[in-house]
């Protein structure tokens, strides 16, 4: 009797299984490649209350330092985003020197809203580092390590997105080698200066650039750890 399927299709199970099955790991690989947070989190740029918030005008074309908002870097493990009180320093009716023009005065009256209805503005945020691994923000300002090498030209964006992976692999990799990432204590916040004139200069430039005998010394005592207990415990 003729079979009613053709030999071939005997094999068909198996092809069915390998197709299937890798199918599915593939897609579970590309997931895991893909939803591995240095994937989906560089890039993230939510959208912010309101008109948001300009860092590209106010830190950079103003020229306001980061501590006059983020006012904790240097004594807090945590950061902080300004509350509302501190738009207000400028942004109430008739306190800025300069004349805003009728489409910018609209779009500070969610500041004023905020204010007055004594709710705070929600930002939402950006950067987190999950629980389970301690990571204290003021160490490495202090130590020398400049915002620019963990949040990018924040001068120069006119919404934050993150830059950096925030990964483990990330954190250990300037550990391993953090003469190379740290700049002149002064210079933490001036990201442009620390972009051309430090990130953007040789070794023997850098010399020239006014960092004393002291501060490189003091730079070079840094040791970073890289031991599990010392950021899982
Ligand atoms: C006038 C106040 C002000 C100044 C000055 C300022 N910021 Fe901000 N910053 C904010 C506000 C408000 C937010 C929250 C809204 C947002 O993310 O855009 C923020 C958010 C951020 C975030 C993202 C926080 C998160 O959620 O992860 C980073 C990083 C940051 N600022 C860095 C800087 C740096 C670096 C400077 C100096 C070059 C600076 N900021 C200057 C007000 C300010
Ligand atoms: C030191 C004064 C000062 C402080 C503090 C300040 N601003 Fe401003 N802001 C300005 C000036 C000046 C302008 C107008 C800039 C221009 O027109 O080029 C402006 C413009 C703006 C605009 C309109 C710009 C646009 O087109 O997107 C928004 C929105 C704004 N600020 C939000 C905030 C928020 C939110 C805070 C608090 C986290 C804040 N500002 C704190 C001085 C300040
Ligand atoms: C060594 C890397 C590193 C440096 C240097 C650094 N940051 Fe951060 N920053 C981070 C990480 C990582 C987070 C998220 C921390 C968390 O989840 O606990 C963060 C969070 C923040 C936040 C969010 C705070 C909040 O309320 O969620 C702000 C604002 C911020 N940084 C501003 C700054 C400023 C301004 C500087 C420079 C003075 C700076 N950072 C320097 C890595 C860095
Ligand atoms: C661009 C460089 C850089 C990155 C990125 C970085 N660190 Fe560090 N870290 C340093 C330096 C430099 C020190 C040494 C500070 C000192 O000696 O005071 C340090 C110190 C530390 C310490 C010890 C602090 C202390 O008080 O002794 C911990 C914990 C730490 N880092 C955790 C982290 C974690 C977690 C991440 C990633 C989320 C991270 N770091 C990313 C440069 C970096
Ligand atoms: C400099 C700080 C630092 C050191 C040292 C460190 N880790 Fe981590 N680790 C982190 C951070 C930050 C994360 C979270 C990364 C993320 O969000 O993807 C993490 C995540 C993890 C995870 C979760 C899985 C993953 O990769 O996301 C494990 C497991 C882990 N670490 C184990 C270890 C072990 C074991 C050691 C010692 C050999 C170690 N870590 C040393 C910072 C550190």
């Amino acid at each position: 009797m003729k079979p009613i399927f053709p030999k071939w299709m005997n094999a068909l199970p198996t092809l069915l299984f390998f197709v299937v099955n890798g199918g599915v790991l593939l897609v579970i690989a590309g997931f895991w490649y893909y939803a591995t947070p240095k994937f989906w989190e560089v890039g993230y740029m939510p959208t912010q209350p309101g008109s948001g918030f300009n860092h590209q005008i106010h830190a950079g074309k103003l020229g306001m330092d980061c501590r006059y908002c983020h006012t904790n870097v240097e004594d807090s493990w945590h950061a902080n985003v300004p509350a509302v009180e501190t738009c207000m320093n400028c942004h109430v009716e008739n306190r800025l020197n300069v004349e805003l023009s009728s489409a910018t005065d609209d779009k500070v009256q969610f500041i004023r809203d905020a204010y007055n209805e004594g709710v705070g503005i929600e930002w939402r945020n950006i950067h987190v580092v999950p629980d389970y691994a301690n990571f204290p923000h003021n160490a490495h300002v202090n130590a020398g390590v400049s915002c620019y090498s963990c949040h990018g030209q924040i001068q120069g964006m006119p919404v934050v997105a993150q830059v950096e992976p925030l990964s483990m692999g990330w954190c250990l990799d300037c550990h391993r080698n953090p003469e190379e990432n740290l700049v002149p204590k002064d210079k933490v916040t001036d990201l442009y200066w620390v972009e051309n004139e430090w990130f953007g200069k040789s070794v023997e430039e850098r010399a020239h650039a006014g960092i004393s005998p002291e501060q490189l010394l003091d730079t070079l005592k840094r040791n970073p750890p890289e031991h599990c207990a010392a950021c899982h415990y």
